[in-house]
């Protein structure tokens, strides 16, 4: 409507200022023509009049004077006549008017000094009035006296008035009447069209449509329309181009790559079939508190550092909250955007949540809840009713969201983690024939464990919509196999590793996730400035270095780290004064209260610690408690004779991978926690108890002192475990799954 006005305004303003012109015009002919009129009858009236008053006159006969004038007072349009003498005396005045104010004298005088009669309008009382005042002669044309006629104009004005009305009327019906066509016709030769263009392109970017478009247009969007159809067309040969190329590369390559995922992709899946969701969203806008300015950041996450090369690799749709306090700024009307910024791999949709949501679902059910429920740490679970309120509603809101996106064909969604246990039944309820796949990024405990969530069936029946639900290792399937065993009424395959209820049948498979890595020729090269930069920052020239890098978590034994490695240093007080250790700690669910006393009493050990070894030259632990940026990080690991994980519980932990894959087989050990996933793979790593200080401290000593030889060695096997099984090898796994299982469902083409 409001374009509609824009357009049609200009036009309804020439109109009205023509017919407002034309109008005026009118009106004053009408006037004209009136008073014409007016004057013509006025002076045959005088003529008339003073024909009969020049006896009256002469004969000075005022009855006859008074007969006269009170002819007129039934005249309708007449308002009285008004008899004078020579000496402009009233000899008579029609009754009607009598009481009006006295004429004019001068100018009564003038008529009969100059013997020519005149007439003009005047205004008496609330009366409009036309007065013709007509001289009276007798022999010789002697002037007798004056006639004068009043006329009652009002009627002329009435006139005038109702000729107004009708135009304003005209006018108005006019306008109306434009706009209404106007609307019409834009609605019919715009709006409609483009209408449906929208909407099918819309529905041929999902693969609803992939037809030419069903109406035909000419003109100008005619061209449109075509030129649209030309890039739809480009579109499905590339598809198809793209998905065939892919199936033949795949019968030659067999070493896992991103070239590789992304064919693997092409060919069982569809192009734009694959959508993501998370909590976390792989890069946030934030302003930069140092500087004021924005800044797009890639937080501390796991979930992160294993899904964003997979989606750079094979493009899609990966949905997840909004959470950055400048993320509105950069998305579209959909609130999507292109990811990393500036390259555009692959689209980054972004849901908002109120404070309230995030509070309950976020802080409160997930990680009050659901996280120490699964991670055995001795932190107390908390379950409230309104966090569970909010984790539902904010699954709800996500499925919302997953759904709106979700082509006709091949849809495939890929859920991470804890957060969303409701979603896979929410999306299978209305698209059944979706594949829906959960990766659970943390361990499963034991059935007792799960057991005191009030909401454990709710959670079960949730996640048993999926067709796949992975886990890092087999032991956590097994939890999880043994949970639903225990707590529903379902079949467990224990040989095809699956649980049927009703028709539904949910594999349950491990799958060790890791990182990307870029080995052989795309290793990266360290960045040698920055190498160089943190040892003179730090003080480290001929000093043992050992990291640890971890969001600051009470589950990732931060607390246990420093407790071994004040052991260490009072055990073998030999290592004062060579051995610095850095811990990069990212700030992590600083609002929950668990989160806040932990890192206060990280900040406190630390302090200690450094309190009771430092002297002016060093300092044995250096605490950098920020997130710092991924290529950052690989500068610390280049630095980092040892990288310690000593994660109380953590279903993978990426940062041990990351650690093998950044020194490629050199003189460096890693000392690895053996209640994490990764210890399952990287067993040529020093593995401890954290738990257990003094074997810790003496795990420290021995990792330090192993042969250079045989750290290499260690290292160069890990190195090739984890390239081999990267996070590629991982995505592969879990897609060629569902397409094996869904075989009728998902066609290659
Ligand atoms: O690894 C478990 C996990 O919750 C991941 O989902 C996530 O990447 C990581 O911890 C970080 O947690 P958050 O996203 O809550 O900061």
């Amino acid at each position: 409507m409001k374009r509609v006005l824009l357009f049609v305004l200009p036009i309804l303003a020439i109109i009205v200022a023509g017919l407002t012109i034309l109008g005026i015009v009118q009106v004053r002919s009408v006037r004209e023509r009136l008073m014409d009129d007016l004057m013509r009858k006025a002076r045959t009236v005088a003529e008339s009049t003073a024909f009969s008053a020049r006896d009256i006159l002469e004969s000075n006969n005022l009855p006859e004077a008074s007969r006269l004038v009170d002819s007129f007072q039934r005249r309708e349009r007449t308002q009285g006549c008004i008899l004078y003498d020579r000496e402009i005396n009233v000899i008579a005045v029609t009754e009607r008017i009598a009481g009006w104010k006295e004429p004019n004298r001068s100018y009564l005088k003038l008529v009969l000094e100059t013997k020519t009669a005149r007439g003009d309008l005047e205004q008496f009382g609330e009366y409009p009035v036309y007065r013709y005042i007509q001289p009276v002669f007798g022999e010789n044309d002697n002037p007798l006296g004056l006639v004068e006629i009043v006329y009652d104009t009002s009627y002329l004005y009435s006139t005038l008035a109702e000729l107004w009305r009708r135009i304003s009327y005209t006018l108005i019906g006019l306008v109306c009447l434009i706009v209404l066509v106007s609307f019409v016709i834009e609605r019919q030769t715009y709006i409609l069209p483009l209408r449906h263009l929208t909407s099918w392109f819309g529905r041929f970017q999902k693969g609803e449509a992939d037809k030419l478009t069903p109406f035909s247009a000419k003109g100008e969007f005619g061209k449109l329309v075509s030129e649209v159809e030309q890039v739809a067309l480009s579109l499905r040969v590339a598809r198809r181009a793209v998905s065939d190329e892919a199936h033949a590369r795949l019968q030659m390559e067999d070493i896992w790559t991103e070239t590789k995922l992304r064919d693997l992709v092409n060919a069982r899946l569809r192009e734009n079939s694959l959508f993501v969701v998370s909590n976390r969203e792989p890069y946030i806008h934030t302003i930069d508190e140092g500087s004021g300015g924005v800044k797009c950041v890639r937080p501390a996450s796991g979930v992160v550092t294993a899904i964003d090369p997979i989606m750079r690799a094979c493009g899609g749709t990966w949905i997840a909250h909004g959470s950055g306090n400048v993320d509105r700024r950069f998305v579209n009307s959909k609130r999507k955007l292109g990811v990393p910024p500036g390259d555009d791999r692959y689209i980054l949709k972004r849901v908002w949540l109120t404070k309230e949501e995030e509070d309950g679902y976020y802080y409160g059910f997930s990680n009050e809840g659901l996280w120490p429920l699964c991670h055995i740490t001795h932190t107390r679970p908390i379950f409230r009713e309104n966090d569970w309120r909010m984790y539902e509603k904010v699954n709800r809101i996500f499925a919302e969201s997953v759904l709106e996106e979700l082509p006709v064909r091949n849809p495939f969604v890929f859920i991470q983690d804890y957060h969303f246990t409701l979603l896979p039944r929410m999306i299978k309820e209305r698209r059944p024939d979706a594949t829906v796949a959960l990766f659970w990024h943390i361990p499963w405990p034991n059935p007792e464990v799960f057991a005191i969530c009030p909401y454990r069936h709710e959670i079960l029946d949730g996640m048993l919509a999926c067709d796949l639900i992975g886990f890092h290792v087999q032991f956590h399937c097994n939890n999880f196999l043994d949970t639903v065993n225990r707590l529903l009424e379902a079949r467990v395959d224990m040989e095809r590793f699956s649980i049927v209820r009703g028709e539904k049948e949910t594999f349950i498979h491990a799958f060790p996730i890791s990182i990307d890595g870029h080995f052989g020729e795309n290793a990266p090269a360290p960045d040698i400035r920055q190498v160089e930069r943190i040892r003179t920052e730090h003080h480290l020239e001929g000093k043992i270095v050992a990291v640890g890098v971890d969001r600051v978590d009470y589950t990732k034994g931060i607390i246990e780290r420093i407790l071994a490695i004040d052991r260490f240093l009072e055990k073998y007080p030999d290592y004062r004064k060579r051995f610095v250790f850095i811990q990069i700690g990212a700030p992590s669910r600083t609002h929950i209260k668990r989160y806040h006393d932990f890192a206060a009493e990280v900040d406190e050990l630390i302090q200690r610690k450094n309190w009771k070894y430092s002297d002016e030259t060093w300092q044995p632990i250096i605490y950098l408690n920020r997130n710092l940026p991924p290529e950052e990080i690989r500068s610390y690991y280049e630095v980092g004779d040892l990288c310690i994980v000593s994660s109380l519980h953590d279903g993978m932990n990426l940062v041990a991978k990351e650690y093998v894959a950044s020194k490629r087989g050199a003189d460096a050990m890693l000392i690895l926690s053996q209640f994490t996933g990764a210890s399952r793979e990287l067993t040529d790593a020093v593995l401890i108890n954290p738990y257990s200080i003094e074997e810790f401290a003496d795990a420290i000593k021995y990792a330090i002192e192993m042969p250079t030889a045989e750290k290499r060695r260690r290292m160069k096997n890990m190195h090739t475990i984890v390239e081999e099984n990267n996070v590629y090898r991982w995505a592969a796994n879990t897609i060629t799954e569902l397409t094996a299982m869904k075989k009728g469902a998902i066609s290659s083409e």
